[in-house]
């Protein structure tokens, strides 16, 4: 099979941690006989240096055309809050959120085995594990509501952001939850704060509703504090996590982190049709950029995703997963993940030798 892959390379580090990926992409395509095209697209903070706007015109089309989008990380001080939303390089990640409606973003927060030192919990507290999955709708809520600043004569400024849902957005994202739910423990939880928010009472309602269709799933609901608090006293209860938008950006750096470091975690982001986008959930760190320190495994996660997902190979993403923690079991380790006094290996290194893992398997 041949496939069409759209590659943002973005800014900071996320240039070098694609090019890991695609060489990682590259070893499939020679272990199990796939070849890959790739087509350059511009996003971002690169994208107002080349074009003057974080989106230029052309961007969302080619990755239409392609199976699958794969982005490296956008943003930087460089291009800081300007208040013109086009010089913005987060405007053009919600841009084509939207324009490919990738409203289902799919975070999964695995403990994987030899990274149990890294956690920051007791070993106590993940005796059972951590993995689960965190369902992000991505296309609507605070995000993309209206915003609006004005001055007033007794308050000063003012300034609001309206978080709105409808029950078409709650519903398909929650058959998501449901439908993955069945295919790993068959448990959801739907964070919201209905004790407070309209849209999470609606939120809840439509929960509620589908998940009679689902008698076989276990459900529960909780609110989104409680939800903070619950992943760090006890990880291991959660299978699938579904939440809107704000919600579940907060929650997933939180999950993130008791797995280790950021820096290990992919995600997808999925619509109805093709195709999908596959991206490390870090940023850009343009502290470390260009100096071979970056941890390129979630971006190489993300391309796992990529093969599970959008290409429906599932045999190539657990031979891609297998592979890193082969290294990661070898005690390799970049520097974010580096503890006990190992030197860590760069960036090129570490996809190296996962490149070199999956060809030998
Ligand atoms: C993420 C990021 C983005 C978000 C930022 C960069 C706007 O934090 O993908 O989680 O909030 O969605
Ligand atoms: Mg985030």
């Amino acid at each position: 099979m041949n496939f069409k892959i759209a590659l943002i390379r973005g800014d900071g580090i996320g240039p070098e941690v694609v090019e890991q990926a695609v060489s990682v992409i590259n070893a499939v395509g020679q272990r199990f006989g796939h070849s890959f095209s790739y087509q350059e697209v511009l996003l971002g903070g690169c994208a107002i240096d080349a074009t003057g706007t974080s989106y230029p015109d052309g961007t969302a089309e080619v990755c239409k055309s392609c199976d699958a989008v794969l982005l490296g990380a956008v943003g930087g001080p460089k291009w800081g809050m300007n208040s013109n939303p086009e010089k913005r390089p987060e405007t053009a990640l919600f841009a084509i959120r939207k324009d490919l409606s990738l409203y289902a973003n799919l975070r999964p927060a695995t403990l994987r085995p030899a990274m149990i030192d890294a956690c920051p919990l007791k070993r106590e507290t993940v005796q059972r594990g951590i993995d689960l999955m965190m369902v992000r709708e991505l296309t609507g809520g605070i995000y993309f509501g209206a915003r609006d600043r004005y001055q007033t004569e007794d308050r000063g400024e003012v300034a609001s952001d309206l978080l709105t849902y409808s029950e078409l957005e709650i519903e398909r994202i929650g058959r998501r939850a449901f439908e993955l739910a069945r295919l790993r423990r068959n448990k959801v939880t739907s964070v919201d704060k209905a004790n407070v928010l309209e849209s999470s009472r609606l939120w809840r309602c439509v929960m509620h509703r589908l998940k009679e269709e689902y008698p076989d799933v276990a459900y529960e609901d909780i609110l989104v504090d409680n939800a903070a608090m619950q992943l760090v006293r006890d990880p291991g209860q959660f299978d699938v996590v579904v939440t809107e938008n704000m919600f579940g950006d907060i929650l997933s750096d939180e999950a993130s982190m008791i797995t280790g470091s950021i820096g290990l975690l992919p995600s997808a982001s999925i619509g109805d049709t093709a195709p999908g986008l596959y991206e490390p959930i870090h940023g850009s760190a343009p502290d470390i950029a260009g100096q071979d320190k970056a941890n390129p495994i979630a971006t190489i996660l993300s391309v796992a995703m990529m093969f599970r997902y959008s290409f429906q190979l599932p045999e190539q993403a657990n031979a891609i997963e297998a592979a890193v923690d082969a290294v990661l079991n070898e005690g390799w380790r970049t520097a974010d993940i580096a503890t006990g006094g190992v030197a860590p290996v760069g960036t090129k290194e570490m996809g190296r030798l996962i490149r070199e893992r999956l060809l030998a398997q």
